[in-house]
């Protein structure tokens, strides 16, 4: 929007009111304040976005509006160094990738499934990407898979042609790719920071966990574990490492039913293992994925890992200190006195949203004084309260009751690593799968999107180890919620050190439709709102919304809107897509797609560079339900080449046409 049509503060402040009147929280005044902090702090008028929306669509294609350019960087198997060899996408059909020099060629070039992404600047026209590739899709990389699945067993596959989980663990993992600019981002083949970190790459465990018994049984001064798995979402931090989420873990190990846990057990209940086999069959040929010959090796996965893009040499860290639970996400921010905050969902369903505090500040002076911020600090855990405040509970030894050597958590070792049950003796909030997080450079809310929870259906249900009531409540207003919602947090002081919060509903997705588009929550909504029921922060015209379900990712533009990407089904069957809306002033709320992915892909990534000109999205799984022999995607090479996971860099065309205004 132009700054003549901006709201006043007074606008925005008697609309914010006039919801919370609505919602009926007790603390108006104190909703006020805050705001009026967090309103104060901005610079500049909130921005109106004004491309041409997209229609949602089921073409095998990346569509952008007309105007703005979409731009394949790199693709899955792009050889990154000078010796590599490239894949012939045309050839996985064959069998291409059935052999153990497949394995070792995929080892240097880059990995399948990309998710989250880091960008860093190097000078102009320069920087690297940093890539999640959370997990392999062998039913599209081999023929036979599906074939055995209906047959004679994947497993069995696996052991007739060990190099397929080789290639596997090849392609997991992560990336870091130079990037430069010619006309448009392309990736530096040979750059001297390029680098692959695979299933097998050391990765050094730090943080109170670092010497607990059954992490480093051996009592190593520098325990190590072998890889990172499941990378899902990711961040940046303010002294420029980039740190990166491992959810899914368990898929990776099999055969937990036939194994002795032992002291494991108690942590494997709550996290969950899997009984039989495991996702891609790895323990069939490796044993370190056997969880009955090795019980403790699933606990070394499940961390935020920090890595320094910038030395390819180094060797990156499992950060223990921030807990270990199916990580989505680690948004890192500045609070007021310059400690770092991490925000991290744990996206299973009834889980919970967490936060990280660093004891020591960061000191932009110092490059080497911030190297292990993230090994002391205080974890916290969410309580989202039925009057729209909450509060931050400290997950620390000693400090609670619950946490203590009496009720079995002999330190803070015992805490990171059982944070799900520790987080549930403090009484945390469960939800609804809470994932990606984004910080609005402008006012410093948080919103947390909530991806979908069909198993909150209002009655009792077993998960994840413990018993639980599924009713719907505040934060969690839909049953089944099957489009997912976001969540928006107002620290207190808008210091993201704060140990309590207000928050609300910033969006209910699905499709909006004039019976059941809600302009505003009532305040009894909690257990009363129709699974059809949507809000999309108080806009009203339905036929300017766009429809979208699943919220995952989450990114910010410079002038403050928030970015979403999607995961699942979406209204109408369409492809999963990108959505923008402002947070502030008169559109708040107001999605409006920006772009649709191929077929069978998630879209991820959503990244903005440092000038706001360039979004970088990554597009995972193309072709997803398909197979090697018969896929159901060609993007992005054509004609009868396999689906390749790849990122893309959208710009628009014109110099003088931003992402907003
Ligand atoms: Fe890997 Fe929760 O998305
Ligand atoms: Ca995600
Ligand atoms: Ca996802």
């Amino acid at each position: 929007m132009t700054s003549s049509s901006s709201p006043t503060l007074q606008a925005l402040l008697a609309r914010r009111l006039n919801r919370r009147r609505l919602l009926g929280s007790g603390a108006q005044l104190a909703a006020l304040g805050a705001v009026a902090r967090a309103v104060g702090a901005q610079t500049g008028a909130a921005s109106e976005l004004t491309f041409p929306r997209v229609a949602p669509s089921k073409a095998d294609a990346v569509i952008v509006p007309d105007g703005y350019r979409a731009d394949v960087v790199v693709r899955w198997g792009d050889p990154l160094f000078g010796d590599g060899v490239a894949l012939d996408a045309s050839a996985v059909a064959r069998g291409a990738l059935l052999t153990p020099e497949a394995a070792a060629a995929q080892a240097r070039q880059f990995g399948y499934n990309c998710d989250g992404i880091g960008l860093f600047p190097l000078d102009a026209g320069r920087m690297l990407l940093a890539v999640n590739h959370e997990f392999p899709s062998p039913a599209l990389m081999f023929p036979g898979w599906v074939e055995a699945r209906e047959a004679r067993g994947i497993g069995a596959f696996v052991r007739e042609r060990p190099a397929v989980a080789s290639h596997m663990q090849a392609a997991v993992g992560l990336s870091v790719v130079e990037l430069e600019r010619r006309g448009t981002w392309t990736y530096v083949r040979g750059s001297r920071y390029n680098r692959r970190v695979t299933a097998r790459t050391p990765i050094e465990i730090t943080g109170p966990a670092r010497n607990h018994a059954l992490l480093n049984p051996g009592g190593d001064r520098a325990p190590v574990a072998l890889g990172t798995l499941g990378n899902c979402a990711a961040g940046m931090t303010p002294w420029r490492t980039y740190v990166t989420a491992e959810e899914n873990v368990d898929d990776y190990f099999g055969n937990a039913g036939a194994a002795q846990l032992g002291a494991t057990e108690l942590v494997h209940r709550r996290f969950g293992v899997r009984q039989r086999d495991s996702a891609h069959r790895w323990e069939y040929v490796d044993p370190r994925f056997d969880m009955a010959a090795n019980p403790s090796e699933l606990l070394k996965f499940g961390w935020i890992v920090e890595l320094d893009p910038f030395d390819p040499e180094s060797r990156p860290k499992k950060r223990t200190a921030l807990g270990r639970f199916k990580h989505e996400s680690a948004t890192t921010v500045l609070a007021a006195d310059g400690r770092a905050v991490v925000y991290m969902g744990d996206d299973q369903q009834f889980e919970y949203f967490y936060k990280f505090v660093s004891r020591a500040k960061f000191d932009p002076e110092r490059p080497a004084a911030n190297r292990d911020l993230l090994d002391e600090g205080t974890l916290y855990v969410a309580r989202l309260g039925d009057d729209g405040r909450g509060e931050w509970l400290a997950l620390a030894h000693g400090q609670h009751p619950e946490l203590t050597a009496e009720r079995g958590f002999a330190s803070q070792a015992d805490v990171v690593l059982r944070c799900r049950e520790a987080a549930d003796r403090l009484g945390a909030t469960p939800l609804d799968r809470p994932e990606d997080v984004a910080v609005s450079p402008r006012t410093g809310h948080v919103y947390l999107s909530c991806t979908q929870n069909l198993a909150r259906d209002g009655g009792e249900v077993v998960v994840a180890g413990r018993t639980l009531d599924t009713r719907t409540d505040r934060a969690s207003p839909r049953a089944p919620n099957a489009s997912g919602h976001i969540l928006e947090f107002i620290e207190q002081g808008g210091d993201a050190a704060a140990t309590a919060f207000r928050w609300e509903i910033f969006l209910l997705a699905g499709a909006p439709s004039r019976q059941e588009l809600v302009a505003a929550l009532p305040a009894e909504h909690a257990g009363s709102l129709a699974a059809g029921v949507t809000y999309f922060g108080g806009a009203t015209d339905v036929a300017e919304l766009s429809a979208f379900a699943n919220p995952d990712n989450l990114g910010f533009d410079r002038d403050g809107n928030l970015w979403i990407v999607t995961d699942g089904n979406q209204p109408g069957d369409n492809n999963d897509g990108c959505f923008a809306c402002p947070t502030e002033g008169p559109e708040r709320g107001q999605v409006r797609q920006f772009m649709s992915g191929p077929l069978g892909c998630e879209v991820c990534g959503c990244e903005f560079t440092a000038d706001g000109r360039t979004l970088f999205l990554t597009l995972e799984h193309p072709g997803d339900g398909g197979s090697a022999t018969n896929p159901q995607s060609h993007w992005p090479d054509g004609g009868d080449a396999a689906p390749r996971p790849s990122v893309v860099a959208i710009e628009p065309q014109s110099a003088n046409r931003k992402f907003g205004t």
